[in-house]
């Protein structure tokens, strides 16, 4: 779009006016074009999440989210000491649990949730519950025409990381349950222990 308005800008028969019109135009469109970057860069990996870890950065969207939408949403690791890992599980983790919730948020009518986080021996396992109506079968099982973006980016961000993902009916509500292995995660062709950062 702005290329076919810098077109109209160097065409002679424009008037200056519209000229200047355009280039505030194509300005504009810069500008919600940069914008754009941002949030898909930072919807890739929160800024936030990489300063004070993946314990913090859920608590912080957990407590909002529950002011936000009335349901009383709790929170536990364990350790309760949770450690750091490796940002690319630490972005995955976070990624399905916000998404779990807003699920919870827009489908559920859940009163109560809450979401598990567990450091196991080699993996990781989250569980996003709610006492809310639960999830129809053939989402469960994942009929590629019933689950939405959401739930198939959550199952494709998971399995790239080697990991698995299951929703359960739980009577009542949902359970969402993700195990992730911690392993080792490739980076720039290293193999990086994921706890040591
Ligand atoms: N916690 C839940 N309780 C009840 N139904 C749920 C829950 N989570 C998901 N669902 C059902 O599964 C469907 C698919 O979820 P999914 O996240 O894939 O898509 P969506 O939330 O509808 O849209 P989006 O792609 O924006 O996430 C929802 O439309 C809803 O019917
Ligand atoms: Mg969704």
């Amino acid at each position: 779009m702005a290329k076919i308005m810098l077109q109209g800008v160097f065409r002679e028969d424009q008037t200056a006016e519209s000229k200047g019109q355009a280039v505030a135009d194509i300005n504009k469109l810069l500008d919600g074009a940069l914008q754009q970057v941002r949030n898909v860069s930072y919807l890739l990996h929160p800024p936030l999440l990489d300063e004070v870890g993946l314990r913090s950065a859920l608590g912080w969207y957990v407590d909002g989210l529950s002011k936000r939408s009335g349901i009383e949403i709790t929170m536990g690791t364990q350790p309760l000491d949770f450690p750091r890992l490796a940002p690319e599980l630490e972005t995955t983790l976070f990624r399905v649990i916000q998404e779990a919730l807003t699920n919870v948020f827009r489908h559920s009518q859940a009163r109560k949730a809450y979401v598990i986080l567990e450091r196991k021996e080699s993996e990781i396992a989250v569980t996003v519950r709610d006492d809310g109506v639960g999830v129809p079968d053939e989402i469960a099982e994942f009929r590629p025409d019933s689950i939405g973006v959401g739930i198939g980016g959550m199952r494709q961000r998971i399995k790239e990381l080697g990991g698995e993902l299951a929703l359960r009916k739980a009577h009542p509500g949902t359970s969402v349950e993700a195990v992730i292995p911690i392993g080792a995660v490739q980076s720039e062709g290293r193999s990086v222990p994921v706890t040591a950062r």
